[in-house]
């Protein structure tokens, strides 16, 4: 039951500007919509220049849970994509890697890392079915063996107005789609996140969220050259805070969109419901595209804040990708 007298948050107090960091949630509408109380949201400030250990390491083999150890990352030898240039530096690693938006792990962005660490993405499969002539359910390494793996150097630009550059190693979307025929009437495509609440502590009952993370993209956007699945970064393995072992980057749209440690994709004629528009969908829809003259309910989207060096750029339309994506979006 909601209680009667309500301590107002600071971005709910007039005068009061919202951080842009700070708690997602329209949260009565939430609390309504969820039927419980006491959700505990709130995003953390970047400390710049905050770093640690990158290490979240590979998965435990079963049965190796009392082993502290995480396995190291290992090496990924992939070609660079010139194609892909960036009009930054590279964020450096340690940041990247210590401020991480991974909710089935922590609200706080500087925990996931340490909460994640010991996560089992080995073995994975990835199932793909739905509106295909030929489903599968492949093993990650197998798939990651046909796929034409490659390094991209990308903008990353979160809803939260928070950016980065980072080098992603993946391969685009539709090679792995092509393999399963797509039919036509496949119109979007639904992704999905694990569940296991023995490893995710966020996703222990009593929870507040409709667990597995769950996204959606149109197929057009799915084949689109600029979508890629991701399995490694900065040369090596993804750690488990970036979404291990296997996630989606959608670089002209903000960041909730790629979803990670994804386990299931499904085409379906029918556009899919999105996570965080669930929640709250005044604040996040379905097509999540960076717009900046189009500002988030509490906050502008006008400029964004390099997460390294605190840096604030303008930003640029579609992430910077509109010579790629713009077609998509006719007005
Ligand atoms: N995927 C899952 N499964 N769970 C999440 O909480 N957060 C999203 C996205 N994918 C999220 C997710 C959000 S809000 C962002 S900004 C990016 O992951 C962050 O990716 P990064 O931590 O690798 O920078």
């Amino acid at each position: 039951m909601a209680p009667s007298i309500r301590i107002r948050k600071p971005w709910e107090i007039p005068g009061l500007r919202p951080t842009p960091e700070a708690a997602f949630l329209d949260r009565r509408k939430f609390l309504v919509r969820m039927g419980r109380t006491g959700v505990g949201i709130a995003g953390a400030g970047l400390i710049p220049g905050v770093a640690g250990a990158i290490l979240g390491g590979c998965a435990q083999p079963p049965g190796a849970e009392d082993d502290p150890k995480p396995l190291p990352l290992r090496p990924i030898d992939a070609t660079r994509n010139p194609q892909f240039k960036l009009d930054r530096p590279l964020t450096p690693e340690a940041v990247a890697a210590n401020y991480n938006n991974f909710w089935e792990f922590s609200e706080i962005k500087e925990r996931v890392a340490g909460l994640a660490r010991n996560f089992r993405s080995r073995p994975w499969t990835v199932e793909v079915a739905g509106k295909v002539g030929k489903p599968q359910t492949f093993d990650l390494d197998d798939l990651l063996r046909l796929m034409p793996i490659e390094e991209r150097l990308y903008r990353f630009r979160c809803v939260e107005a928070w950016a980065m550059a980072v080098p992603w190693v993946g391969f685009p979307l539709k090679a792995l789609l092509d393999r399963v025929e797509p039919l036509s009437s496949a119109k979007f495509v639904r992704m999905v996140s694990f569940h296991d609440p023995k490893q995710a502590p966020n996703q222990r009952p009593p929870t507040h969220y409709p667990w597995p993370y769950f996204e959606g993209l149109t197929m057009e956007e799915a084949v689109n050259p600029l979508t890629l699945m991701v399995n490694g970064i900065y040369g090596h393995d993804l750690p488990p805070q970036h979404g291990a072992p296997l996630r989606l980057i959608v670089p002209w749209k903000y960041g909730f969109k790629s979803i990670k440690s994804v386990v299931r994709i499904e085409l379906t004629q029918k556009r899919p419901p999105t996570f965080w528009n669930e929640l709250s969908p005044r604040e996040y829809d379905f097509w999540a595209n960076v717009e900046p003259e189009v500002p988030h309910p509490r906050w502008s989207q006008a400029s964004e804040r390099m997460i390294d060096t605190g840096e604030r750029r303008p930003t640029l339309k579609y992430n910077g990708y509109a010579d790629l994506v713009a077609h998509l979006y006719p007005a």
